[in-house]
Formats: C-alpha cells, sequence, structure tokens
C-alpha cells in the first residue's frame, strides 16, 4: 500500500521505517528541510537501536522515501498517516496547531478516496474535531475516513515494540476502513481493538497514565519502605509475583521522565478538568513524582548534611537507559537541584555528552568522579553496574554512593568502603 507518514520526529520515523519494512510503499515527509536531507543521507537525528540501519535498507531498496514536498504527497497518496508533534502548552493542554495544519492541507487536496490515520497522541475528542473540521471545509463524508490509531512504541526498544505489538487500536467512525486497517501492520500475536474514535484515543492516554501510576506508587511504596527500614525491592517482588499485578514499572527512583508519560498525564488531567471531572488519582501521582528529587536530597544530606560548595557526580542524562533523549529527565532536573544548593557538578552520559550551565560534564566516567565528595546514579545504564569500583575509589574524595535507581550491587560497593545509599533500602 502507498502511505504517506506526515512528520519525520520519532514516532513518525520509527512508524515510516517500520512500515516500509513490512512491504509498504512509504513517504515520509516533514517541513524541516535539513532534517529531510540529513535523512536521505542516511542520518537519523536521534538515537534508537537499529533505526539507522533498518531506515538505510529501506531506503536504498526504494520502499521508503523522504520529501519536503508535504501537500504533493498527501494529494497522491490514498492513505495519510499523521505522526506530527502535539506538544504542551504551559496549561498542560496540548498544542495541536500541527495537526490542524495537516488536516487543512489534507482537506484541500481530497480528490479520491483518503485514509486519514492519527499516529500522534491527541486529547479525547480530538479526532472527531478533525472529522467534523473535514466536513466544515467541506469535503465530501465519502471521500474519506478518520482512524484514531495509537502508538505504544518504548523509546530505546522501538522496533521491537512494532515488530511485536501486544495489541492494535484502531478507533473508527465506522467498519469501512477496516480491511485496509488490517493490512497495514504486522499482527503476530497481537490482537487487534476496534473502538471510537474518542475510545482509541482515551487507550493511550489511559495506559500512560497507569504506568505513571504504577511507578508513583513505587516511589511511594519506597518511602513507606525506607521508614520501616524494609527492603523496597522484597516487597516489590512479592508484588510482582501476583499476576494481577506484575513486576512491570514497580522499580522506584527519581521518577518517571521523558516526552511521553508526564505530558500525557498534564493533557488528561487539562481533558478531564474541562468536563468538570476530579483527577484526585491524577494529581497525586504528579505530586509523587515532582518530589522524588526532594526525597533523594534529603537522602544524601543524611551523609552529607550540608551541600553547599560539595562536588557531586552525577552518571546518567538521559531520561532512562538506551536513548539519548533528554527531555523531560530527571537526572537533569536533580543536577539544576543540586546547582541552586551551591554543588560543584560533574556528569558522566554513556550516550550524550551535554554541556549544562555550570556544569563539567566528561566522557571518561572514572576522569567525571575525580575529588568528589558523592556519586549519583541517576540512570540505570549497565555500563554502571560492570564498573571497577576500587578505580572509582581511588579517584573520589569521599566515598558515597547514591543509587537513586538500584542498579548496582550493594554488596560488591559496601566492601569496597562505599557508604551506599539506595531506593527504598534500610
Ligand atoms: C512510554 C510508554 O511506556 C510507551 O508505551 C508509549 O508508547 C510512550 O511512552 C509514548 O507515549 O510514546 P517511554 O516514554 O519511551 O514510553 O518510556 P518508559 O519506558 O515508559 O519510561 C518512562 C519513565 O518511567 C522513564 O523515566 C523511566 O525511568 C521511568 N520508570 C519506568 C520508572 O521510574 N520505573 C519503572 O519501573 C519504569
Amino acid at each position: 500500500m502507498r502511505i504517506c507518514v506526515v512528520g519525520a520526529g520519532y514516532v513518525g520515523l520509527t512508524t515510516a521505517t517500520a512500515l516500509a519494512d513490512f512491504g509498504h510503499e512509504v513517504q515520509c515527509v516533514d517541513i524541516d528541510q535539513a532534517k529531510i536531507e540529513s535523512l536521505r543521507q542516511g542520518k537519523v537525528p536521534f538515537y534508537e537501536q537499529g533505526l539507522q540501519e533498518l531506515m538505510n535498507i529501506n531506503h536504498q531498496n526504494g520502499r521508503l522515501h523522504f520529501s519536503i514536498q508535504v501537500e504533493e504527497n498527501i494529494r497522491d497518496s490514498p492513505i495519510v498517516l499523521i505522526a506530527v508533534d502535539t506538544p504542551p502548552k504551559e496549561d498542560g493542554s496540548s498544542n495541536l496547531s500541527n495537526i490542524h495544519s495537516v488536516v487543512e492541507t489534507i482537506a484541500s487536496n481530497i480528490k479520491g478516496y483518503k485514509l486519514i490515520i492519527t499516529k500522534s497522541t491527541v486529547p479525547p475528542g480530538t479526532n472527531a474535531l478533525l472529522y467534523q473540521m473535514l466536513l466544515d471545509k467541506g469535503v465530501e463524508e465519502d471521500l474519506f475516513d478518520i482512524v484514531s490509531n495509537p502508538e505504544f512504541l518504548r523509546e530505546g526498544t522501538a522496533l521491537w515494540d512494532i515488530k511485536h505489538p501486544n495489541k492494535i487500536v484502531f478507533g473508527t467512525r465506522s467498519e469501512r476502513p477496516i480491511k485496509i486497517l488490517k493490512k497495514l501492520y504486522q499482527k503476530g500475536k497481537a490482537s487487534y481493538i476496534f473502538t471510537s474514535l474518542t475510545g482509541a484515543e482515551l487507550i493511550k492516554y489511559a495506559s500512560n497514565t497507569f504506568l505513571a501510576t504504577k511507578i508513583s506508587f513505587a516511589n511511594e511504596m519506597a518511602r513507606i519502605c525506607d521508614a520501616f527500614e524494609v527492603n523496597y525491592i522484597d516487597v516489590a517482588k512479592g508484588l510482582g509475583t501476583d499476576p494481577r499485578i506484575n513486576r512491570h514499572f514497580l522499580n522506584a527512583g527519581l521518577g518517571f521522565g521523558g516526552s511521553c508519560l508526564p505530558k500525557d498525564l498534564c493533557a488528561l488531567k487539562d481533558a478531564a478538568m474541562r468536563q468538570n471531572v476530579e483527577t484526585k488519582l491524577l494529581d497525586a501521582v504528579m505530586a509523587i513524582n515532582d518530589t522524588q528529587i526532594d526525597i533523594y536530597l534529603k537522602k544524601l544530606r543524611t551523609v552529607l548534611p550540608n551541600l553547599e560548595g560539595k562536588q557531586i557526580t552525577v552518571w546518567g542524562l538521559t531520561f532512562k537507559p538506551h536513548t539519548d533523549d533528554l527531555r523531560t529527565s530527571p537526572a537533569i532536573a536533580l543536577i539544576k537541584q543540586l546547582i541552586r544548593k551551591g554543588c560543584y557538578v560533574h556528569t558522566y552520559d554513556p550516550m550524550v555528552q551535554q554541556e549544562l550551565a555550570n556544569v563539567s560534564n566528561f566522557n571518561d566516567q572514572y576522569e567525571s568522579v575525580k575529588n568528589s565528595d558523592a556519586l549519583i546514579i541517576a540512570t540505570e545504564w549497565e555500563q554502571f553496574h560492570e564498573c571497577d569500583w576500587s578505580e572509582v575509589k581511588s579517584r573520589m574524595k569521599a566515598s558515597i554512593i547514591l543509587d537513586a535507581r538500584n542498579c548496582i550491587d550493594e554488596k560488591i560497593v559496601r566492601n569496597e568502603g562505599f557508604i551506599y545509599l539506595g531506593v527504598g533500602k534500610p
């Protein structure tokens, strides 16, 4: 099938590549000329495992094309998949101007039947409004179908996720597009979930906010475990063995970040508020997340009561491992707090060389700890688990480790003579 994917950002590019790999002919369009040029030269502007290689294979075999000719490609493709960004506004609601402009372009370029698929995460009710927008612009009802098809990819494992989905959600107004939709993805063991336009939008928000809820629950439990001097890991294990609960997303730590969970939580709260629905649970999930950094600074002060003038090294800058994404990263929030407290901060990340204001960034993890009073592990890269702790200790001034992701072996570092502070650990 011929598909035009609008938006060559994280979701658009990954989806376009996967669709081409499934055998479709894909035109991936974006208004950013520099980005399209670099994609044509085979360069992915962010890190995602395996994407660069798969993109190049499909670009070279002629199934995946990149273009800035948005209008022409929308006009010539019977299927248009919208994957433009919907960034948060100051009040937490989503900025839908990019999606509106794509729909306007579609409205003025419909000749024959077009299937419009919304992949971007949009607040409940948006696809119904886009449908009405097309009708208001004089597009005949018979000429198009609009489908809400949220994505559930995780950064770091996006290609695996798209090839092995656990569900494929389609929100439709009628049964007309179902036959085409079933040919779009490799289904594997996934089940199709057909629902209304708004139902599909809410499945996406419910998924991300439920994951956020699990994490905040874990973080609150870890606080309680700390108070009772109980190891949270044991509690998480006990919880996770119950199949009704499961162990996923119960890792306590600095809290959730990234471009999706915090944004979707705010957007759902905003959408609910507009319908006069109180969101006490979502409010609490956010409040817990917003105070996680304070909890770990408090923990650090139990061994370093005065942080002013201390040199602290932070390992891990990205919002989670296996990505170069710094958006809403708890590690960055932590660093900003340390600077506000008067600390000198050193940083090291296996993937990102990021210069931050008032921070010394190192490209060697051992160099980064030189003369430090404490080391904080903010992101759980495997490399930190496997490092040479006697080398680290010999370079540090004081031997304090705050493992804010419970990702290193505390016995090994304690044997090495470190003071070890973990998450929900006595
Ligand atoms: C999330 C969802 O997991 C995807 O299903 C969804 O498609 C995506 O958002 C999206 O809406 O595009 P992602 O943002 O890539 O994916 O990251 P997650 O793996 O969900 O991690 C989010 C944050 O939660 C990270 O900061 C991570 O460190 C934190 N986390 C995760 C915890 O603190 N504890 C855990 O147990 C798990």
